[in-house]
């Protein structure tokens, strides 16, 4: 695919009718992003949010998919549909035993992986229980996440090798946020070169001051270059994606360059600093997605040299009482109903008027447009989103080789292809600006460059 420059209208391959905008964005089963994402281990939630045994279970929702998370007496997690096949009263409010949950309602109980147990309210010669089948999907624990794997394989995919669920728990940070729009639109705002300068940076990009309070130390950084615009911007596939750089002068003979990573299937990689970041953009169903912010540091020492973490967290962004909706756990305090508690006098002088760059991001992504699914007919797209463009044609590339041909998408076999690393850095220009930043963001073992 060579870009055009400037203006993609009606560029064959660059723009998107609404039936690409179905496939791209519909996840229930039996869609073509739904079989694709069903090949792939999916992020449930961080162990954290489970730590205990028994005490209660979690709403959760993924791939249009209704289900109850919990944690048995005896440590194994069930993942498993959230209505009793009797008379599918509610499993939430089952009882968790030591092996398995009891819905409240007659005390038909279910084991982790779904079997049904028992059918207590009628006599042992008339329970049936070998012809009840619910819904279940085997969890891990692994690297701190519980992950599910939802696909019709009975041979699991492999673990995803990434560097942060490979470092000490001590080393690593997850925080999640439920969303209300599609996932796709959350995924493009992490994989968007030329809006960080314009969204997240300072309206004067030198005053440092006002920027520490609320940009990671790397758009910092890219604040001094002094350009709002990219001088170009590159990309280089990986083995399970592509990476680009995004140009920016730093004096003589020397460029800034911000290089992110995508990742198949909804992962992305923003520039870091020696606090490295990842996001998860996992689909709760067509209308909300929970984004993962995670960061972690490589090794114990580069840990111990940062004096100061740099994660700015802000009161905004603390979550809100749950309600009877799945991921309500984690709706932060700024939301599209409270305009994401902007201060307009802020947003009149300094900087976008919403606190931090998480929170920045969600006020954009949840509003393009009128529903929660952006109509991708109805944008003018350019050069500058030519990184988006690429992740649609990944994505829906890959969906249909597995629907036409069978062919197993990227990553499910190889797991050291997510050995990557993105990364921010002043190359010389005497070399290929891939050859500066290789080191950066190849973590040993990784196969994403051949
Ligand atoms: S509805 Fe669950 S046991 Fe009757
Ligand atoms: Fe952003």
């Amino acid at each position: 695919m060579t870009a055009p420059t400037g203006n993609y209208q009606g560029v064959s391959g660059f723009t998107f009718t609404q039936e690409e905008n179905e496939q791209l964005t519909r996840v229930g089963p039996g869609t073509l992003m739904g079989n694709l994402f069903r090949q792939y281990w999916i992020a449930v939630i961080p162990s954290s949010f489970l730590s205990e045994s028994g005490v209660k279970p979690l709403r959760i929702r993924l791939l249009c998919e209704d289900l109850v998370l919990f944690r048995a007496g005896n440590g194994k997690i069930g993942l498993v549909g959230a209505y009793c096949q009797h008379r599918l009263a509610p499993l939430y409010f089952g009882r968790i035993e030591d092996n398995g949950i009891r819905c409240l309602y007659h005390g038909w109980k279910y084991a982790t992986d779904g079997t049904c147990m028992e059918m207590p309210n009628i006599p042992a010669e008339q329970q049936f229980c070998d012809a009840i089948h619910h819904p279940s999907y085997p969890c891990v624990e692994y690297g701190g996440v519980i992950w599910t794997y939802m696909g019709p394989s009975k041979e699991l995919p492999a673990l995803p090798e990434f560097e942060f669920a490979l470092v000490p728990d001590e080393q690593r940070s997850y925080r999640v946020f439920h969303q209300e729009c599609n996932y796709l639109q959350v995924l493009e705002g992490g994989i968007d070169p030329t809006h960080v300068m314009w969204l997240h940076s300072p309206y004067n990009l030198a005053d440092e001051s006002l920027a520490q309070k609320h940009q990671p130390s790397q758009h910092i950084v890219a604040n001094k270059s002094g350009a709002r615009t990219p001088m170009a911007i590159e990309i280089v596939d990986t083995a399970a994606g592509f990476m680009y750089g995004a140009k920016r002068p730093f004096g003589a003979g020397e460029d800034l360059w911000r290089v992110n990573q995508f990742i198949m299937p909804f992962y992305s990689m923003p520039p870091g600093s020696e606090l490295r970041g990842a996001r998860i953009y996992t689909p709760i169903d067509d209308e909300n997605s929970i984004k993962w912010q995670i960061n972690w540091y490589p090794t114990q020492e580069i840990m111990q040299s940062v004096k100061k973490g740099d994660r700015l967290n802000f009161p905004e962004e603390e979550y809100l009482p749950a309600t009877h909706e799945p991921y309500s756990f984690i709706r932060p305090k700024a939301t599209k109903a409270n305009d994401y508690l902007i201060s307009w006098d802020v947003h009149r002088t300094q900087r976008m008027g919403i606190a931090g760059v998480n929170l920045q991001d969600r006020c954009v992504t949840e509003n393009e447009g009128p529903t929660p699914i952006l109509d991708r007919s109805k944008e003018n797209l350019c050069s500058g989103d030519y990184t988006t463009i690429k992740a649609r044609r990944m994505l829906l590339g890959a969906a249909t080789a597995l629907r036409q041909r069978g062919a197993l998408p990227p990553g499910v076999k190889d797991p050291r292809v997510y050995r990557v690393r993105a990364t921010s850095k002043v190359v010389p220009d005497s070399i290929p600006w891939v050859e500066g930043v290789k080191s950066d963001v190849l973590v040993s073992g990784s196969t994403a460059l051949g």
